[in-house]
């Protein structure tokens, strides 16, 4: 490998280039036997540096739990490498996977719904180290596999002697806190996160969101991390990505786009959120965009936001906008807008 190949290897634990996510859907046109699709991940790239959380923003239905199961390889998708650690998961066979999946764990949205209601909170934790066991991968006794049960259940703040009790005994909050030891349990580097705050209550969001920030520090975890508010993304992003319609618009570090939102889309998104300081909140202006975010069923030659854009441009209709560096922010700052790339 040249050294070059090394560095970025050693800089970013995840980088997506070109991701597609295209599920087929039914053709009811009458006498035409074209295939159809939603497009639901179109031709995504980012990386993510090592220890760094990026946050994945946007309106419900622009793509990003796709996108992040796609990157899971939940899904296999249509087109695009995912590379962890420099290594292609889109390539690997099934045990290569195994492997791999063991780096990277995910965090879904719903405690209720992603843990078994028939097993322990013990029982849940131990399961991926059980099965990593089974296949010889983690070599392990009964002993020291309690030992981690109730060491994983401290971490993240349940007390030990709950480990024999079943989910429904437990709150939301705590809830979000077994399923984040089970993502624990096989030491991973990576943790995908999808929404895992949107169905708490706000006064448990902000523990839980201190509780991923604590086993970040501790356990020098990077993440991707999905939310559609943009306080959670705000509190939590290092860098942050907004996706529009299957497309990331913009990506920036967080101060750089609070600061300095490029894309008319980020910038409505920002302008939609409440601030708390009721003198700032009635002098601002808001950007209200007209029409719905549209189904996507369809692939457009221009910009994916030209119909609900406050400033498109003729040029916009036809031609797609690269996501390009912009550097007069300074750091690192790219936008797929041509009011903003071309005036650069
Ligand atoms: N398994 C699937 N089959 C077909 N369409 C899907 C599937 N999953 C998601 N979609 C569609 O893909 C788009 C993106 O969905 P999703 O990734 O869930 O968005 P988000 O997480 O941003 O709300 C939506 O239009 C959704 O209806
Ligand atoms: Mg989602």
């Amino acid at each position: 490998m040249s050294d070059v190949k090394e560095k970025e290897k050693s800089e970013n634990i995840l980088e997506v280039h070109g991701l597609k996510m295209h599920f087929p859907r039914a053709n009811n046109e009458l006498f035409s036997r074209e295939k159809k699709f939603i497009y639901a991940v179109d031709d995504i790239t980012f990386e993510l540096k090592r220890g760094e959380t990026l946050g994945l923003v946007g309106e419900s239905g622009c793509g990003k739990s796709t996108a992040v199961r796609a990157v899971a390889q939940l899904y296999k998708p249509t087109a695009g490498e995912v590379l962890l650690e420099g290594k292609d998961i889109t390539k690997m066979n099934s045990r290569e996977m195994l492997l791999a999946r063991k780096d990277m764990q995910m965090v879904f949205q719903d405690p209720y719904s992603s843990l078994d209601p028939r097993m322990t909170t013990a029982e849940i934790i131990a399961e991926p180290m059980k099965i990593y066991r089974k296949r010889g991968i983690l070599k392990m006794t009964d002993a020291e596999m309690d030992a981690r049960i109730d060491h994983l259940m401290e971490l993240v703040g349940l007390s030990k002697f709950f480990k024999h009790r079943y989910p429904h005994e437990f709150s939301g909050g705590q809830r979000q806190r077994i399923g984040i030891a089970r993502a624990l349990a096989l030491k991973p580097k990576l943790i995908l996160a999808d929404e895992p705050v949107s169905a708490l209550d706000v006064s448990i969001q902000a523990q839980i969101l201190n509780l991923f920030k604590d086993i970040q520090k501790k356990m020098g975890l990077s993440y991707l991390f999905i939310a559609h508010d943009l306080a959670v993304i705000k509190y939590i992003s290092d860098r942050i990505a907004v996706m529009y319609l299957g497309k990331i618009v913009e990506i920036a570090d967080k101060k750089s786009l609070y600061d300095n939102p490029l894309h008319p889309y980020t910038q409505a998104l920002l302008s939609a959120a409440p601030i708390p300081d009721p003198e700032i909140e009635a002098k601002r202006q808001r950007i209200i965009l007209t029409g719905d975010v549209p189904a996507p069923d369809r692939q457009r030659p221009g910009c994916y936001f030209y119909d609900r854009c406050p400033c498109h441009m003729d040029k916009c209709k036809n031609c797609q906008p690269p996501l390009t560096q912009i550097d007069k922010n300074g750091g690192d700052h790219r936008v797929a807008c041509f009011k903003v790339i071309d005036n650069q």
